[in-house]
């Protein structure tokens, strides 16, 4: 029996248009949709299509997979009950209707990076480094520098980006092109499917961790980072073949913030309203600039992570999730996320400081190039004023 919508053409003529129109209209809806939401459609179902001619060979690019499309996670109504939502601002708002959705499909994956979950311990550091798409030039200069893959004393490097979506549809389309030209040519690039803003750092470093769980479980050590800091890679890895015991333990080293409390300024950056956060305590954690843990600290975040709300500021979340499990970060003298903090009338850019620190906030591309060479520089006479600029 024909459904009641659909109606015999002889018995109503008008009943009949109005189904074909009715029809028309949907068919133009789907259209409409396919057309604007083809960037994010068409890689899944037509892959081949949208992979633009390369200028470089690539022989390294796995073959496009379909990824599966798990159900997009729906907003929290409920947040506009909670008191006050109304006057917070709208990131802030944001933030809370989508708080609990922690699994995004991953758009650019690198799943052989560690050489598989049984090559995984071979890796003696990898270089975790939060990026935005649109940050191009800091990605080139990084791969050149500080974040070569290579072997530093018998200790095998990988470096990976971390990146989300552009927040603007316009963006997001050239920038997801960009992404996917990088991942052909260098192989490193983990890009999720959500929105890449501030209050989604934390998202971000959570399928971070997944995904090392998944893919490079044995890795000895991590180092977390942004893109607008220098690294003194040789150092850091001395600096982690110093921290070895017997068997793997705890270990995170960062520029060390205790008894800091949330920002209540509605205008900052850091602004978390009590709604958020009604403890005026943060935990102890290290700045997100740039931190060093160990394989171990990876995972036990990785697993108490699963039991802490997300919260929007990430190195402070990373901070609760070690205070669960009862774990403490440490300071390292050498990791400076808020700059050198060279004497008043030296160069702050002589390289003979640079020589001994771990890492330094906060760095451009041409930095990055001029400062790795330098530091690199046989007859770099320390103890004797050098200026490279
Ligand atoms: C939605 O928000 C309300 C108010 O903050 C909260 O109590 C509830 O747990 C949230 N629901 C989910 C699924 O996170
Ligand atoms: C985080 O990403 C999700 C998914 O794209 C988005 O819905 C949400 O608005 C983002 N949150 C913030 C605070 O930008």
């Amino acid at each position: 029996m024909a459904p009641s919508w659909l109606c015999d053409k002889s018995a109503s003529p008008r009943c009949y248009r109005l189904g074909l129109w009715g029809l028309v209209t949907v068919g133009l809806l789907g259209l409409c949709y396919l057309l604007y939401h083809g960037d994010r459609l068409w890689p899944s179902v037509v892959p081949k299509l949208r992979t633009p001619p390369s200028p470089w060979a690539a022989p390294r690019l796995p073959p496009p997979r379909a990824l599966p499309t798990p159900a997009p996670c729906v907003a929290n109504a409920s947040v506009r009950d909670v008191s006050g939502f109304d006057k917070l601002p709208g990131h802030v708002q944001d933030f809370m209707r989508y708080q609990h959705c922690r699994s995004f499909p991953a758009l650019l994956s690198v799943p052989g990076k560690c050489g598989g979950p049984e090559g995984s311990p071979g890796i003696f550091l990898l270089l975790a480094i939060k990026s935005a798409p649109v940050n191009y030039e800091r990605r080139e200069a990084i791969r050149k520098t500080w974040g070569q893959e290579r072997a530093f004393e018998g200790a095998f490097i990988r470096r990976l980006f971390l990146v989300g979506v552009a927040p603007s549809a316009r963006d997001a389309k050239k920038l997801n092109r960009l992404l996917r030209l990088e991942q052909r040519e260098h192989g490193d690039v983990l890009q999720w499917d959500f929105r890449d803003t501030f209050f989604n750092l934390t998202l971000k470093q959570v399928l971070f961790h997944a995904w090392l769980e998944e893919r490079c479980p044995g890795v000895r050590f991590v180092f977390n980072g942004d893109d607008d800091i220098f690294v003194n890679t040789d150092n850091v890895v001395r600096f982690a073949m110093t921290t070895q015991g017997a068997r793997e333990q705890h270990l995170m080293v960062g520029q060390l913030f205790v008894n800091h409390r949330p920002v209540r300024l509605q205008r900052s950056k850091y602004f978390v309203p009590t709604q958020l956060l009604a403890s005026e305590r943060y935990p102890p954690y290290c700045g997100g600039g740039g931190m060093l843990m160990s394989g171990f600290t990876a995972r036990v975040i990785s697993r108490e992570s699963r039991n802490v709300e997300l919260f929007p500021i990430d190195d402070v979340y990373l901070g609760m999730c070690l205070e669960k499990a009862g774990l403490l970060p440490a300071s390292h003298a050498g990791i400076r996320t808020v700059g050198v903090g060279v004497p008043a009338n030296a160069d702050p850019f002589d390289p003979c400081y640079y020589r001994e620190l771990l890492l330094v906030h906060r760095f451009v591309p041409y930095e990055m190039a001029v400062m790795w060479q330098a530091i690199h520089e046989p007859r770099l006479l320390c103890g004797k004023r050098v200026s490279i600029f």
